[in-house]
């Protein structure tokens, strides 16, 4: 029987998950088709009975659900649970529903793609200490990335996040402005860039060092403020279309066994961003 997946969230139109994976599948000779759902909060116990009543395989869940989900199911791994979130849910054999979060996981993946490596990125800043942030610190940990120094607007978020990480630090934005030049990889995690609609940065990557990297998680649009001067100063910039397609991987990867092409779908992808 064809096997079929899904992503459930409110908006849901405007995912590119559903074009990813149906190429995937696609491209992997997997007889299996993936389906954008609109889910609103209140609906959300009666989407999962649901889709596991109507035998889906797997789903992955985003905004606004990521946390509201984890009730619903019976398993959820420690990545999910460091960052309160799931983004990929599989059904299990026995019908038991697994959840993990493979967005810090993603974030590495195209952090190596890239070239990055512990040995040669050691210095770490993270801006943000939301759900993100701490999913992308602690995927960073497990990859062997140094000492995480956690910079925020309010610092008390960051401090408490720097207490989850041993070794790690936090400073305000004002203290992380001043020590930039200390880094050779900048992660950018807030919203603050995000489709056009929250001009502005963080903080201003001018006194970066030279050839740091400097990676946003943010993709629409391909490039924010915040990486167009970073670039200007001398970083190396990741926009966030890597993470977007490594975290659509890992999950596809969970639900097949097979890894996917993620170079040709991170140029498809930006090439589509680009166009717009
Ligand atoms: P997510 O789970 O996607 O990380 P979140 O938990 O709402 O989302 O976290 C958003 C992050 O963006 C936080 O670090 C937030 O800073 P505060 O903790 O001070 O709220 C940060 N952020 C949002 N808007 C910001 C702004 N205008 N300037 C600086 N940081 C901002």
């Amino acid at each position: 029987m064809k096997k079929w997946y899904a992503v459930i969230g409110d908006p849901i139109a405007q995912s590119m998950s559903p074009v990813m994976h149906d190429a995937w599948f696609r491209e992997n000779g997997i007889d299996a088709t993936y389906i954008p759902i609109h889910v609103k909060a209140e609906q959300l116990g009666e989407a999962v009975a649901s889709l596991k009543r109507l035998g889906c395989s797997g789903w992955n869940v985003t905004v606004p659900h990521k946390c509201a989900i984890i009730p619903y199911l019976d398993q959820v791994d420690e990545a999910a649970r460091r960052m309160n979130a799931v983004n990929t849910v599989k059904v299990l054999e026995d019908g038991t529903l697994f959840g993990t979060n493979t967005d810090g996981n993603g974030f590495v993946r195209s952090l190596q793609e890239f070239g990055a490596s512990p040995e040669k990125n050691g210095e770490l800043l993270v801006i943000g200490a939301g759900g993100a942030a701490a999913g992308i610190s602690f995927a960073l940990e497990s990859a062997g990335f140094g000492q995480i120094t956690i910079t925020n607007r309010t610092i008390g978020k960051a401090k408490k996040m720097s207490d989850a990480f041993p070794g790690s630090s936090a400073l305000s934005l004002d203290e992380a402005q001043l020590a930039l030049d200390k880094f050779d990889l900048i992660v950018q995690t807030t919203s603050v860039g995000m489709n056009f609609a929250k001009s502005g940065m963080p903080l201003d990557p001018t006194g970066i060092s030279e050839g740091a990297i400097v990676a946003d998680i943010i993709y629409n649009p391909l490039e924010t403020e915040f990486l167009r001067r970073a670039s200007e100063v001398g970083g190396k910039t990741i926009n966030g279309v890597g993470m977007f397609v490594h975290q659509g991987a890992l999950a596809f990867e969970l639900w097949t066994g097979a890894y996917p092409d993620t170079k040709k779908m991170i140029q498809l992808i930006s090439n589509d961003l680009g166009g717009k």
